[in-house]
């Protein structure tokens, strides 16, 4: 969910966010010199914002790694669409790929959640309120970011089965990130990264994921950025598409005019593709909702769909590109490995895991035992809480 605000023009967020919500001042990083690139912010541990190729390896011989992403609630309505379309699908190392989700807790089918966790997905937080006021998230104290996203970690960790330390990216609302308070909790908590900074000055040669040790140079497209000091805590570029009307768009499903036809979709996807993949190869991500492909938005949808699937078989086809979750990708840029090697790259693999989660409880909430005013319910791994799980009470304890 995400609104136009996305395509406003970019502002140097510098000297913007210098302030936390409590009032205390943020030293700034450092700026990137040539010899702290070159002698102190070196791999795997510290990467400097730009578009070189991690460990200096030539184009040729990596990888082009592309992200499927999907944001807000898993549940019944569409799992069936990500089994359909993910599922049986595979990488050139014999294994199947991998999406990233970033999850909401409201409607969030949490035994749902635990499958796709199994079969390798990237499990993501995306808050457990999803306020709709973006005003709300770009002045969010640090107690109510721990709130919505560390005390989100323990929800998914306990009703999904999810171990927390496998729960380890995020992104913000309508991308309205939240400057230092948010780069600040999400590094204490040891989140290993974000993804909700769109770039349009840095799309062709594309902006690699960077560490957030020294000042970053992307634009600030929706501040308040984050000037202060991150150690070996990622920033995952969102690198805006062009929409057929050569505006940006950081999230597919605000590329405008929006494709109506199998056709539109495919161009769309593989003209942006190949601004990627005919440059450096930063990492292509296609960010959306389930709503765009497998929704009741307008009746393009099975269009929408066909063009998407014709684009995946395409990728299929290409055996230097991975379809790999964030987290697997970030594990490359860390440690860079050639295609002739990625064979036996651990972290593209996806053995099995067990299923954690062999019994679904489902759990229903009168209006009094929430803070709404109409029912919720909600479908967990584990015994029904007494109340509904909110804010400040993650477990839904009485
Ligand atoms: C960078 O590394 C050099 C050599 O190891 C060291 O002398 C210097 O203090 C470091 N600079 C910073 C800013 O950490
Ligand atoms: C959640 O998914 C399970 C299947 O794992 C299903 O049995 C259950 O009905 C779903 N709950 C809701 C509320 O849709
Ligand atoms: C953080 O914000 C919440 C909600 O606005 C407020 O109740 C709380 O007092 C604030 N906490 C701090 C430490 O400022
Ligand atoms: C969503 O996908 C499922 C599985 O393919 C399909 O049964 C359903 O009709 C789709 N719904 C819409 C609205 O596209
Ligand atoms: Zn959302």
């Amino acid at each position: 969910m995400f609104g136009k605000r996305l395509l406003l023009v970019t502002t140097l967020c510098v000297g913007y966010a210098a302030v936390l919500a409590s009032g205390q001042s943020v030293t700034p990083a450092p700026p990137c010199t040539d010899q702290i690139r070159d002698d102190n912010c070196t791999l795997p541990a510290c990467r400097c914002s730009g578009n070189d190729i991690p460990g200096n390896l030539a184009v040729t011989t990596i990888p082009q790694l592309v992200f499927l992403t999907f944001d807000d609630a898993v549940a019944i309505q569409n799992i069936d669409f990500y089994r359909q379309v993910l599922y049986n699908r595979n990488n050139p190392n014999g294994h199947s790929i991998t999406a990233t989700f970033f999850v909401t807790h409201e409607y969030t089918n949490y035994t749902l959640l635990h499958e796709l966790y199994r079969l390798g997905h990237d499990i993501a937080l995306h808050s457990m309120s999803h306020n709709p006021l973006t005003s709300y998230w770009a002045r969010l104290n640090q107690t109510m970011w721990r709130a919505e996203v560390v005390d989100q970690r323990q929800q998914l960790s306990q009703f999904a089965r999810i171990p927390a330390a496998e729960i380890k990216g995020f992104r913000a609302p309508f991308l309205q990130i939240g400057g230092d308070d948010m780069y600040t909790v999400l590094k204490q908590a040891n989140f290993q990264w974000e993804c909700s900074r769109p770039t349009l000055n840095f799309r062709k040669p594309g902006l690699w994921p960077y560490t957030n040790d020294y000042i970053s140079s992307q634009d600030c497209q929706i501040a308040p950025c984050p000037v202060g000091e991150y150690k070996g805590f990622w920033t995952v570029p969102m690198i805006d598409m062009l929409g057929d009307n050569n505006e940006g768009c950081a999230m597919v499903d605000t590329c405008t005019p929006v494709p109506e036809t199998a056709d539109q979709t495919y161009n769309l996807l593989l003209k942006n593709f190949n601004d990627h993949y005919t440059s450096n190869k930063a990492p292509f991500g296609i960010y959306t909702h389930a709503a765009w492909l497998n929704g009741t938005d307008d009746e393009y949808i099975q269009e929408r769909r066909a063009g998407y699937v014709r684009f995946l078989n395409f990728l299929g086809t290409k055996n230097d590109v991975y379809i790999v979750g964030i987290s697997r990708a970030i594990e490359w840029v860390k440690t860079p490995t050639p295609l002739a090697q990625l064979a036996t790259f651990t972290h593209f693999q996806n053995p099995a895991r067990p299923n954690n989660c062999p019994y679904v409880y489902n759990c229903r909430y009168a209006p009094e035992q929430t803070p709404f005013p109409t029912e919720r319910y909600m479908s967990i791994c584990s015994p029904c809480p007494p109340v509904y799980p909110w804010l400040g009470n993650p477990y839904g304890r009485p």
